[in-house]
């Protein structure tokens, strides 16, 4: 075997800490500074001088994070300080409670006692040892006195530092934290056992605590975990004083600590901190359950001490359950703008985060039969922020055997046409061009912001008509009189003359608004944009060929084909043809110049406008060639930030991107 020389050590010495650095970036951070395949190529220089000089290859080296072989069963590890649980208040008074306990034991005013409050993960509890900054046991909470050895699968977690970014650790320092999966990856991860036919994981949670309890390592390396620090058990060789202390050593020494982390001076400051983090809870890319609120001082939270499980020092303050359990009374189907059936399930009523439910979507047949939901069938239900509520999963165990299995009709329940599914497509819809559901809700939005814009003519007033048999199509809107409206129940002169201005003023609409109106299907006000600028006017685009709509940037096969269809279809041209006639001005538009200054510009909205709706503020960056995308990346050009920001604030704000309040935003889109 070759000896490696002094160039050689230092270099893998060079390699692995370059490489621990651009990993510290990428995963705990967030904010890497070098690309994939610059960080592979140290990556495999490295793999290739251990493997010429085996000797060189130390446990902490970044290549051992992965490739041990299964275990047969994991050892157990008694913690050195019990991992203890945590007491919880599920409302103001209760934190109040706790917060006047904590005064009166420990003889304290509120003016001297300090919290450190964060947010409280939804994962998987785990504790790590270091030994001179080396990571050397990894292990579950377990019951809080005894877990699991689960080193192997920790060291895969690449937001786990395998040595201390220090060059003076402690002998001893033991991390404690949580292991998450974040709500996108885990539903990739779900969306890949679906295809492999695997059991579903029923939440992040689960998926986070199933990877880590995998007896096989290389199982847990491909599955994205995270760890969030939030404290410490036995420590030697170093004085921590108090909690924030703590958590800041922690981050220097490389790990992931939440960036909401604050310390509060009054119970009044908690109160503040807990409506915040229920406000952007949505947002963030991983659950959470509530904050924890700990008392900042050791000395204090040794003088407060422990009951049998939870210490008097600390409480989890949890936000109201988003899933509840409830019972479904029926499956009704309902129809959209474009005949889509879709299956709704009836529930008991139940209180879910605040918010009473009653019916949650169950999406599509597909859907139904994976999850097996049937009518009588007690569920567990979940909404998140203004999400449509959904069915996580049945509890089989409350069967009875009286539940009834779901068909989606053949025939439609609103008009009784014929209900098809067409082949590789996962919705059934309905085939009946008279639909009333249909005609309601395509009406509806040909009318609505960014389409033809009729101000005051909402839904109620659109069923009636469409039931009174005043319109049946878009165009016959243009076709109404004073007396027509004057039927509709809730009717009045002026309204009526009100009404009929909004529509005389819809006459004239932008060409993207236009097209948009019309209602193609995967046409939404991005696309209309496109077309109106590519194809200038109506006429010009309803006799574009398949090939010519392709060979749009953003155009693909599936819409190709949808906005062929549309044109040759003799309804649809009827529609134009009594749009025409009932006076609406059928726009000419700038062919491919039009003003796009925003061309290229991702925008990312955040908080409340004052000036404009979320769907405004997009339509309004769409109009001048922008694009709106949800979440803050470095591929964002503007964070439009209103009022109460969620979280793509302060990662815009981390990440370095313009940011633009009301104002500046109102400036450049002008
Ligand atoms: S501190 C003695 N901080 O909550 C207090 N715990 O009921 C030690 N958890 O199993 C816990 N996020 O896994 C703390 N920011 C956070 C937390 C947190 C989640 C979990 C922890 C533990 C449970 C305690």
């Amino acid at each position: 075997m070759k000896k490696p020389d002094e160039k050689i050590i230092k270099r893998v010495k060079e390699l692995r800490d370059k490489i621990n650095y651009h990993n510290y970036l990428y995963y705990v951070l967030d904010n890497p500074e070098i690309s994939d395949a610059e960080y592979d190529r140290l990556f495999d220089e490295l793999l290739n001088l251990e493997k010429q000089y085996p000797e060189l290859i130390t446990p902490d080296s970044p290549t051992q994070r992965v490739g041990a072989p299964p275990l047969e069963e994991f050892k157990t590890v008694r913690h050195a300080i019990p991992m203890l649980s945590l007491n919880k208040a599920n409302t103001e008074a209760e934190f109040l409670d706790f917060h006047r306990r904590v005064k009166e034991l420990s003889g304290l005013s509120d003016r001297e006692i300090n919290y450190v409050v964060e947010p409280k993960f939804d994962g998987l509890a785990v504790e790590l040892l270091y030994q001179e900054g080396i990571l050397t046991i990894g292990s579950t909470r377990g019951d809080g006195i005894t877990g699991e050895d689960v080193t192997l699968n920790l060291r895969t977690i690449k937001s786990i530092p395998l040595k201390l970014m220090t060059d003076n650790p402690p002998s001893i320092i033991e991390v404690r934290g949580e292991v998450i999966m974040n709500k996108d990856d885990f539903e990739k991860l779900n969306r890949e056992r679906l295809q492999h036919g695997e059991q579903l994981f029923a939440n992040p949670r689960n998926a986070a605590a199933g990877s880590v309890r995998q007896l096989d390592p290389n199982i847990t390396a491909k599955r994205p975990l995270r760890m969030f620090a939030y404290g410490t058990g036995r420590v030697e060789g170093i004085q921590l004083r108090n909690q924030w202390e703590c958590i800041h050593y922690l981050k220097d020494v490389g790990f992931r600590i939440s960036e909401y982390v604050k310390l509060c001076y009054s119970s009044e400051d908690v109160i503040a901190y807990y409506e915040e983090i229920s406000s952007i809870r949505d947002d963030l890319p991983y659950e959470i359950d509530g904050i924890v609120i700990k008392v900042n001082d050791f000395e204090i939270q040794h003088r407060l001490g422990e009951l049998s499980r939870s210490p008097r020092w600390a409480i989890a303050w949890k936000f109201p359950p988003q899933q509840e359990t409830t019972k479904i009374r029926d499956i009704i189907v309902s129809v959209g703008r474009t005949g889509a059936l879709t299956p709704v399930a009836v529930l008991d009523p139940v209180r879910v985060g605040g918010v009473e439910v009653s019916r949650a979507t169950l999406h599509n047949e597909d859907e139904i039969i994976k999850k097996d939901i049937r009518i009588g069938d007690t569920v567990i239900i979940q909404r998140a922020g203004d999400v449509i509520p959904e069915v996580v999963k049945v509890i089989t165990s409350k069967r009875t055997g009286n539940e009834k299995i779901f068909r989606m009709p053949d025939t439609c329940p609103i008009c009784g046409s014929k209900v098809e599914r067409p082949p590789g497509e996962a919705i059934h819809r309905c085939t009946g061009m008279d639909c009333p559901a249909r005609i309601k809700e395509s009406l509806a939005h040909f009318v609505s912001k960014g389409a033809m814009e009729v101000d005051g003519l909402g839904k109620k007033y659109l069923e009636q008509m469409v039931d009174k048999g005043l319109i049946k199509d878009p165009a016959d809107i243009y076709f109404l009189k004073k007396e027509d409206l004057m039927k509709l129940d809730r009717m009045g002169d002026k309204l009526a003359e009100n009404l009929l201005s909004a529509i005389e003023k819809s006459k004239k609409p932008s060409l993207t608004n236009l097209i948009y109106a019309l209602g193609i299907r995967n046409v939404g006000y991005h696309l209309a944009g496109v077309l109106a600028k590519t194809f200038g006017s109506i006429e010009n685009l309803a006799k574009q060929e398949i090939e010519d709509l392709l060979s749009v940037h953003e155009i693909g096969p599936v819409v190709a084909e949808s906005i062929y269809n549309f044109f040759r279809n003799p309804r649809n041209i009827n529609i134009l043809n009594k749009l025409r006639q009932g006076g609406v001005v059928l726009p000419r538009e700038e062919i491919t110049t039009g003003e796009r200054p925003l061309e290229g510009k991702t925008f990312v909205l955040t908080g409340a406008l004052d000036s404009f709706t979320r769907d405004e503020a997009r339509r309004l960056i769409e109009e001048k060639g922008g694009r709106v995308s949800s979440s803050v990346s470095k591929k964002t050009d503007y964070v439009v930030v209103g009022k109460d920001p969620g979280s793509k604030y302060n990662k815009a704000l981390q990440l370095g991107i313009t940011i633009l309040n009301e104002d500046q935003f109102k400036e450049l889109i002008k």
